[in-house]
This record gives structure tokens, C-alpha cells and sequence, in this order.
């Protein structure tokens, strides 16, 4: 135990404690091999009964995460935010949104589940504020060529009027990455940069300030025992201060708002902050990139500890493009003597068993689409597949809330209802990123699945689709086979054997579309891509299967988990 468990009535005592919280010092490498669950809290469970998920809802259910077998939770953004991006609009980083709980209680949360040797890890969105942020609304205040609008890219428009943007760059979200401001007499005035929606401005990071103010957010943070940052669009942050038009075919280095070279001293500043405190807190790195030499890159021993690869989850259901993600994936990381991470899914993308049972299995922000023929079925095979090859694999395992109990994306949630701009800056093409938000059943037949408390009233801020009756978790503790009672099976095993997490694998050669690899120690995973039966080596007992042996032989779309004499 690292810590006493602390109740509701001592967190405003916590909050002047000055006792710290230190994250276990016994295992200075618990991020090589960690399974981390992340959490989106609007959608995990809700403990004030109005239909939003907050710490209270979480603390009810630590008992869940750490029977599940996780070592650490990744919370996306908790901090006050008008939720013009679910939160990654963020209005001030040192307090929670009133929605969702109180410092004083997330100081117990973490607390509480340090004691159940679980870590805390925190979203930290350095690349744009809220428009709402205290520094954001003195820029607009103080007007063109004020020292406040320098923390931001402000700048005139071109052409005659003014009513030119100053260049081109399209947003990640599709469309403009400038809106025009309105001076205080009404005139039309300067235009501002934002990457993603008008709501999040992106900050100005050669501004002192806006480096002083990160590395002080770090540290408040730190100070309140998180074991770790995920850093959010953290490729992003630097721009070519002349502000030019992207390049048809840019050089690495040469793109003018993406992987600039000069971002890696930011993460060197920071990694020697989270060096400065016991327990190992680590920085897990945001970082979509296609150039796996560039990707390594935020790697190096001096900066992140880690950053997600996003390379597996695009790729589809097949065993030459997985084992080639895998290849070139651990071959990105050893010479930077990193771990990977292996991720299938998150607050941004289609869930597994949705992706994994249609035609085209891949992953892109850009093919997504409504109305896409889904075999739910399959899916859930191949999911339930992909979650014990995943595990299997060397590194540390990322788990979305949700995924293990297989909730498929929800595709028919009522125009009205939706929220993600991703859909809206779309012109409604992309049905965007509500389909995998939407809040977990926990019990009973009916919604809101015991997502809220008994007898509340409030309905789910996202609506739950009524077949989630049998994807609760109630129901599926009961069931041995359930895609919950896979992964508490698996998570286990991975936790308990010495070959699992951290390491290397060795290819097995086997047939084709077969994933076969040995961990070492006697451990063997096995992954059947292909569409008919195949026989498995030689092993001295079954450890855990996706879906049952038949006659001895392993069904496709399945894996298995085996004992071996070496
Ligand atoms: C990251 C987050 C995503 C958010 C975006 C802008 O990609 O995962 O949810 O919309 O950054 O902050």
C-alpha cells in the first residue's frame, strides 16, 4: 500500500496536506511493461445522478479497474472546459471541471488508487487553450500588437481589407485554421491560429510563458502524486514563426506546423521535470506519424518514455500487415531502447468490434463513414482476437474504457444529439467521435444500465443503445465467456508471467496468414487470420483462447495463448 485510503471528508484536508504523494519507487520500469486504462470520464460512470460521469463515479469503481488487472488509469482532460472539443478545451489546468468533481477530490482518487497499486496518469493539452482561458480573452481584450496576443498567433489579414486569412493551413478537424476577431469599436480586426476548432486557439510555444506556465502545470500535478503525463497533440506544438504554406512533399523537419525540430526541447525541459521526482513519472507522447524514424525520435532517453503506436490500430485485420506494423514498429523503438505500446482503439477512433467486422478493417480519420455494413459478429471474434495478441505482445498495453466489454461504436445516435465537431466541421459526412463516448452499462436491463446512480432521474448525456442489456458488466461477470472475463483472464496471466510485457519476441514460422511468436519462458501466442482451421505447435497446456479449440485446432479469427516446453 502506498498510501491510506482517504474518505470524502478528508479531501478538503488533502488539499492543504503537504504530505506528497509518491507513486511506488519499488519498480522504476513499471512503464516498460503497464497496462494502462484509459478513462473518459463524462462516459464512465456517474456518481451525482445527473448523467454525467465524474470522480465520484470513478472512485465507486476501483474495485472494477483493480480487480480488471490495470496498473494505471490515463484520464483524458478532467479540467474545467466549455467541452467545445470534450474537454480538450481546456480553461484552466490546475482545477476540475465542477461537472465532473473538485481538486480535493481528485486528489483522493488518486489516493484511493495508489492504495490499490494502481497509478494516475493525466491528459495535458499543451498545443491550444480555450478560447475562454483567462489568457485567451486579455489577448482579445488588449487588442492588435499587445504583449498578451503575443502567447498566441494573432496576426492581420491579407489583401486590401484585411479579409485574406494569413495562409492556408487546413485544420485537423477539416476546414480553416483561422477565425477573424472583432475589434472592440466592431471593426473586423486581426485573425487568430487553431489547428483544431475556433474554440481552441493554439499558443505561441516560443513565448516564455507559455513554457513557464507548462513546466509549472507539470509540477502541480507532480506535486499531487500523478505518475504520468499523456501529451496531447504533441507534434504540433512548434510552428515556423513566418507562418509559410505547407509544402506539396515538405522534408521531415520542413513541415511548418507539424514535427518541427525544435519541439524535442520542450519534452527535454519536461522530462528532466518528471526526472526530478521519485517514483518514475513518465511522459506518454500523442504523436501520429507516419515516419517511424521521426516517430522514435520523441523516444530518445532524454524525452517521452513512451508514445502510442497508432500504426497497429490503422492497420486491417490481416497477418502480412500486422506482422509488418509489429516488425517495423519494434524496430523503430530499439535503437532508442524504448518500449512500444500496442493500442487498438480510444476516444477517437471506430471500437474494435465495429472496425474489425467490416470489410475494410483499417483505421484512417478520413474514410470514416455512416451506414458502413458491419458483421457485428465477426467483429467480436476478431476483437476478442486482437485483445490476446495485443497483450502478447512486448511493451505496455493501452486499454479504452469499454473495450472490454466489446461495446460496439453506437452508429445511431440522433443527429441532435451529437456533439463532436469532428461530424460538424465535416459538413455532417464523418459521423464523428460520439459513436465510441458513449456512457458504459454497468448493470440492469434498461438505460441507463446502472451508469447512474438508483433512482436518478437524468438521462445519459449520450443516449445508450437498449441491446446494451447484455453488455453490462453485471451480466457479463456472470458469463465465463464473455469478452470481460477474456481480458480479466488475460490481464492476469500478463500480469503474473514473467515473459509477458516488456521484451522481445521471436517469429514462429507457421502457415500462411498465422501470427505465431514465442515470448520466451515457455509463452506462445498464436493469431489464425486466415479462414479455415489450423493446427497449433506443440504445447504443454492451453494458458487462455479467444474462442475454443476445435478438435485440437485453432478456429479462425482466434488466438491462443500457450505453454511450451522451452
Ligand atoms: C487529440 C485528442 C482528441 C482531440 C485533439 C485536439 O487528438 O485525442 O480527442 O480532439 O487532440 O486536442
Amino acid at each position: 500500500m502506498d498510501t491510506a485510503v482517504l474518505t470524502d471528508n478528508d479531501a478538503q484536508r488533502a488539499v492543504s496536506d503537504t504530505t506528497p504523494v509518491v507513486p511506488s519507487t519499488a519498480d522504476p520500469l513499471w512503464w516498460r511493461s503497464a497496462i494502462i486504462y484509459q478513462i473518459y470520464i463524462r462516459s464512465f460512470a456517474d456518481g451525482n445522478g445527473d448523467g454525467t460521469g465524474d470522480l465520484a463515479g470513478v472512485r465507486a469503481h476501483l474495485a472494477y479497474l483493480a480487480d480488471l488487472g490495470v496498473d494505471a488509469l490515463w484520464f483524458t482532460p478532467w479540467y474545467p472546459s466549455p467541452l467545445a472539443d470534450g474537454g480538450y478545451d481546456v480553461s484552466d489546468y490546475r482545477a476540475i471541471h465542477p461537472a465532473f468533481g473538485d481538486l480535493g477530490q481528485a486528489e483522493v482518487l488518486i489516493r484511493e488508487a495508489l492504495a490499490l497499486g494502481i497509478r494516475t496518469i493525466i491528459d495535458i493539452v499543451p498545443n491550444h487553450i480555450s478560447d475562454q482561458h483567462e489568457w485567451f480573452q486579455a489577448a482579445l481584450a488588449a487588442g492588435p500588437g499587445s504583449p498578451e496576443r503575443e502567447r498566441f498567433w494573432f496576426r492581420p489579414g491579407l489583401g486590401d481589407n484585411g479579409d485574406e486569412m494569413p495562409n492556408h493551413w487546413v485544420s485537423n478537424f477539416q476546414g480553416d485554421t483561422w477565425t477573424r476577431t472583432t475589434n472592440p469599436d466592431g471593426t473586423p480586426g486581426e485573425w487568430y491560429l487553431h489547428l483544431f476548432t475556433p474554440e481552441q486557439p493554439d499558443l505561441n510555444w516560443n513565448h516564455p510563458d507559455v513554457r513557464r506556465e507548462h513546466e509549472e502545470v507539470l509540477r502541480f500535478w507532480f506535486d499531487r502524486g500523478v505518475a504520468g503525463v499523456r501529451i496531447d497533440s504533441a507534434a504540433l506544438l512548434i510552428k515556423d514563426p513566418t507562418l509559410p504554406e505547407v509544402p506539396e512533399n515538405p522534408l521531415p523537419g520542413e513541415h511548418p506546423n507539424t514535427d518541427r525540430d525544435e519541439v524535442h526541447d520542450v519534452y527535454r525541459a519536461w522530462r528532466a521535470i518528471a526526472d526530478s521526482y521519485q517514483g518514475a513519472r513518465v511522459l506518454v507522447g500523442e504523436v501520429w506519424m507516419p515516419d517511424a524514424a521521426r516517430f522514435a525520435n520523441y523516444l530518445r532517453p532524454d524525452e517521452m518514455h513512451t508514445a502510442f503506436n497508432f500504426d497497429f490500430m490503422a492497420r486491417p485485420w490481416n497477418a502480412a500487415e500486422l506482422r509488418e506494423s509489429v516488425d517495423s514498429m519494434l524496430a523503430a523503438h530499439a535503437p532508442v531502447d524504448a518500449p512500444s505500446t500496442w493500442v487498438l482503439s480510444n476516444h477517437d477512433v471506430t471500437r474494435p468490434v465495429t472496425r474489425y467486422g467490416r470489410e475494410d478493417s483499417s483505421f484512417a480519420f478520413a474514410t470514416k463513414r455512416f451506414n458502413v455494413p458491419t458483421d457485428l459478429e465477426l467483429g467480436e471474434r476478431r476483437a476478442r482476437a486482437a485483445a490476446l495478441l495485443t497483450a502478447a505482445l512486448p511493451g505496455s498495453l493501452y486499454l479504452y474504457q469499454g473495450d472490454e466489454l466489446g461495446l460496439p461504436e453506437v452508429e445511431d445516435i440522433p443527429r441532435d444529439l451529437l456533439q463532436d465537431p469532428m461530424h460538424f466541421r465535416s459538413g455532417g459526412v464523418d459521423p464523428g467521435r460520439d459513436g465510441c463516448r458513449v456512457p458504459l452499462p454497468w448493470s440492469g436491463s434498461t438505460t441507463p444500465f446502472g451508469f447512474s446512480p438508483a433512482g436518478s432521474t437524468a438521462t445519459p448525456w449520450l443516449p445508450q443503445p437498449a441491446s446494451w442489456a447484455h453488455l453490462t458488466v453485471e451480466s457479463q461477470l456472470l458469463d465465463p465467456h464473455s469478452m470481460l472475463s477474456l481480458y480479466r483472464a488475460a490481464l492476469s496471466i500478463r500480469r503474473s508471467h514473467p515473459a509477458l510485457g516488456d521484451g522481445s519476441l521471436t517469429w514462429i514460422e507457421s502457415e500462411p496468414n498465422v501470427l505465431a511468436f514465442d515470448r520466451g519462458m515457455g509463452f506462445v501466442c498464436v493469431t489464425n487470420l486466415s479462414d479455415s482451421a489450423v493446427a497449433l505447435p506443440t504445447f504443454t497446456k492451453l494458458l487462455l483462447a479467444s474462442s475454443p479449440l476445435a478438435d485440437g485446432l485453432l478456429l479462425p479469427d482466434s488466438t491462443a495463448w500457450l505453454r511450451t516446453q522451452h
